[in-house]
């Protein structure tokens, strides 16, 4: 016994030596806190060391006492030990807290990283919504100009005329070129109620001078095979009300239409902006293009 004392204070000496110099530069300052973990550490390695001596001391040295359970497993018998207190105490109140941290604490489901962005998300749209309920027309074209120089401009360039015909040139309604290709291909990409326009609606001169008549801003007398044209773009050629696209000027509905659904035709391929743009700012675009047509 006086041995395994001894044992036992050489052992907190070292382990307080290894601490003092594991922790290194930490307690050469004249902090008190520092101090004060040094204690705290002496604290823990002595109640450690004792613990574990206390129990090294009952294995060698107690001798089993107490009464014997009737059952015997092949001739191993059980004392009659009661549950320690302590221990029942904390096994119960384990279960207990486990039942109520799984249904009333933190049940399944209320929390998820995915679920508190879409929260997030709603309540800012909402807080977007309410600050811009009724916006004019120059705050639209301002939030416009901003969203088309984030969204818009590495395609269409900072000034909407096109990066080297890479994409369309937007303070331009249309070219000849495009609207050639058009008539003579046919378009179905922008999801407009009347659907697909046919291939193939006018060829040749007759082609060219309507081609030539819209990219121009159909000004003047129309072509007289524009009225094929007509009877689905309107006679003045401004899409029946939203019935097809508008060939005069990028209005709020063929905006919105090419933002959703993206466009396929003589240029390339713009992709669909679906979800990404909230009808406000769809609307700010839309005033933003408007007015750097008026503008121009
Ligand atoms: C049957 C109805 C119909 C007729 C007739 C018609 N169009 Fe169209 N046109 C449409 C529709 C619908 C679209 C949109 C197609 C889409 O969803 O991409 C369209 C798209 C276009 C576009 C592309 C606009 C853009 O910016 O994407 C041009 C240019 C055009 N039409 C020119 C003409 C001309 C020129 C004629 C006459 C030769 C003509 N259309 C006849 C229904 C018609
Ligand atoms: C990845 C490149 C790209 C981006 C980004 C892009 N566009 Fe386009 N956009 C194009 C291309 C290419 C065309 C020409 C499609 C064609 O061949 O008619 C086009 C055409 C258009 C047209 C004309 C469609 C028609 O029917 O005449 C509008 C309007 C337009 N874009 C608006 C926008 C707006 C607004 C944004 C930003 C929110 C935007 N684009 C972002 C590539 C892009």
């Amino acid at each position: 016994m006086k041995k395994m004392v001894i044992g036992g204070v050489i052992l907190i000496v070292v382990l307080m030596f290894a601490t003092f110099f594991g922790a290194g530069d930490a307690f050469q300052s004249d902090d008190s806190v520092n101090s004060l973990t040094m204690i705290g550490a002496l604290a823990i390695i002595t109640i450690t060391v004792a613990t574990a001596l206390k129990y090294v001391n009952q294995i060698k040295n107690d001798k089993a006492t107490g009464d014997l359970a009737d059952e015997s497993w092949d001739g191993i018998g059980e004392y009659k030990n009661p549950v320690p207190f302590g221990w029942a105490i904390i096994f119960i109140g384990t279960i207990l807290w486990m039942l109520w941290y799984f249904f009333v604490g933190y049940p399944t489901n209320q929390f998820s990283q995915i679920g508190q962005y879409n929260e997030e998300v709603k309540e800012s749209n909402a807080k977007f919504a309410e600050t811009w309920k009724n916006p004019d027309h120059d705050t639209l074209v301002a939030m416009g100009e901003s969203v088309f120089l984030v969204q818009c401009a590495p395609c269409h360039g900072v000034d909407a005329e096109g990066i080297e015909g890479k994409a369309q040139d937007l303070t331009h309604r249309i070219s000849e070129a495009q609207v050639l290709y058009t008539i003579e291909n046919g378009q179905n990409s922008l999801g407009y109620a009347m659907g697909a326009m046919p291939p193939n609606m006018a060829s040749g001169d007759d082609a060219k001078a309507i081609a030539k008549y819209i990219a121009d801003g159909l000004k003047g007398e129309a072509p007289a095979m524009f009225s094929a044209c007509a009877s689905c773009h309107g006679p003045d050629g401004t899409g029946m009300g939203g019935m097809a696209p508008n060939l005069k000027e990028y209005d709020e509905t063929l905006v919105t239409h090419v933002l959703e659904h993206g466009k396929r035709g003589e240029i390339g391929t713009m992709p669909s902006f679906k979800g990404r743009l909230n009808p406000t700012q769809v609307k700010a675009v839309s005033a933003y293009l408007s007015s750097i047509k008026a503008g121009e």
